[in-house]
């Protein structure tokens, strides 16, 4: 198969394999005749809880939709691209890639695929399976029943944990933590994400690590330490305080999920002042940026309006955390991380150590978005330029 194809057919099924396809269409027909769909557009769709891709023939005249296991809908395809179509164009969370196929066969491929630090296949990935419900913790959260069903208030927070949990196990899979590994959820809160962590790595996964909760609420911290305890959960710990003044003896995981603002800023320089392995957050309300930034005058006009403006601050605050993460060394992803249905704030952005040399240029990269957008501070630049000049960090309270 020419290398193109082979790309796309590649990135394609990983999508597909990791949820991450948001639609594969195919077009311009070979031939011009009525009972040849006019083009393919395929979509993953949920049916009786099990993942199908979904297949809308469009012909001139009607839609024709057929639902196929992932793995054959994919055959399918492939083999429609080979023999019926000349054109194909996949959206994935991550990318956008077309391939293009002259008369003579040659083929062409638009765009690049993300970089994915290793591939995740159907052999070396397990599936996760739920949080199951009757887990005690989980009453206690109140997201179930004392007789383990999910209660109709605890619906959206237990989709998110699993969510989340899912996450974290495919990364720690795909970058393994060491022995005796600390984890550190910052902004912990109520703790829902913390206590299924906690069970997920030690009971399921059967990995040997610690947990600990930061949250400056003393009443929440309290509560979190009574369900740990009634649990026997004896590797995991709730202090509290704020995420700057809390210095762990050793960090491998960062966890921070909707720390409010440089909070965090502050979390992820926690973690890269201990070379933690894997850092994880999803930033919540991006306001610092937004009143440090001198909106250039060919951009007025776009950002007029309130609610542009403060999306695009997001977009520059999240844009350049993930570089000056590239430039500390990590591999980053930005993503989605559940639908916007379940929460407003859904950007992730995970962060995994590479070897040394990994992220040189990003630092051109960040002073140039930083110029085209007007920043002229960023908490996470200044707090990592503060540590390069050996002042460590200065109290922020996000
Ligand atoms: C929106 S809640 C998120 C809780 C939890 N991480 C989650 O996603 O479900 C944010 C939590 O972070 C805590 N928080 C915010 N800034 C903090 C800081 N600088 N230090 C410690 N905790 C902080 C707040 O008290 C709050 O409980």
């Amino acid at each position: 198969m020419p290398e193109p194809l082979e790309i796309f057919w590649t990135t394609a099924v990983r999508a597909t394999d990791n949820a991450r396809l948001v639609k594969l269409t195919l077009s311009k027909p070979r031939r011009k005749d009525p009972a040849t769909p006019r083009n393919l557009y395929a979509r993953a769709v949920e049916i009786g809880g099990e993942g199908q891709l979904q297949i809308t023939h469009r012909y001139a005249d009607r839609e024709e939709a057929k639902n196929f296991p992932p793995g054959e809908g994919m055959d399918y395809l492939r083999e429609q691209l080979a023999t019926v179509y000349y054109n194909g164009d996949l959206f994935t969370l991550d990318e956008q890639l077309s391939v293009m196929q002259s008369r003579k066969g040659n083929a062409r491929l638009r765009g690049e695929p993300a970089r994915h630090e290793e591939v995740i296949t159907e052999h070396n990935r397990e599936k996760y399976r739920d949080i199951p419900a009757d887990r005690p913790y989980l009453h206690a959260l109140g997201i179930a029943t004392v007789t383990g069903e999910i209660t109709a208030g605890g619906r959206r927070k237990y989709k998110q944990i699993n969510k989340f949990v899912e996450i974290v196990d495919g990364l720690v899979r795909q970058q393994p933590l060491p022995e005796g590994a600390h984890i550190v959820d910052m902004g912990s809160g109520s703790g829902y994400l913390t206590f299924a962590l906690y069970d997920h790595l030690r009971h399921t996964l059967g990995l040997d690590v610690r947990v600990t909760g930061v949250e400056l609420r003393p009443q929440l911290v309290e509560k979190c330490r009574a369900i740990a305890a009634d649990n026997g959960f004896d590797q995991l710990h709730f202090v509290e305080g704020y995420i700057d003044s809390y210095h762990p003896d050793r960090l491998d995981m960062l966890i921070a999920l909707h720390a409010c603002d440089t909070a965090t800023d502050d979390a992820l320089y926690k973690g890269l002042q201990a070379n933690a392995d894997i850092l994880i957050v999803a930033p919540c309300c991006q306001k610092q940026v937004r009143r440090d930034m001198e909106v250039p005058a060919d951009l007025k006009p776009l950002l007029d309006s309130g609610i542009l403006l403060e999306r695009q601050a997001a977009m520059v605050t999240d844009g350049l955390r993930a570089l000056y993460l590239q430039g500390q060394g990590y591999a980053t992803r930005i993503f989605e991380f559940i639908p916007l249905e379940h929460t407003a704030k859904n950007v992730m952005i995970t962060a995994l150590k590479q070897d040394k040399g990994y992220g040189d240029g990003a630092q051109e990269k960040w002073e140039s978005v930083k110029e085209r957008f007007g920043v002229r501070r960023h908490r996470l630049e200044e707090l990592l330029e503060k540590g390069e000049r050996g002042e460590g960090e200065k109290g922020g309270r996000g």
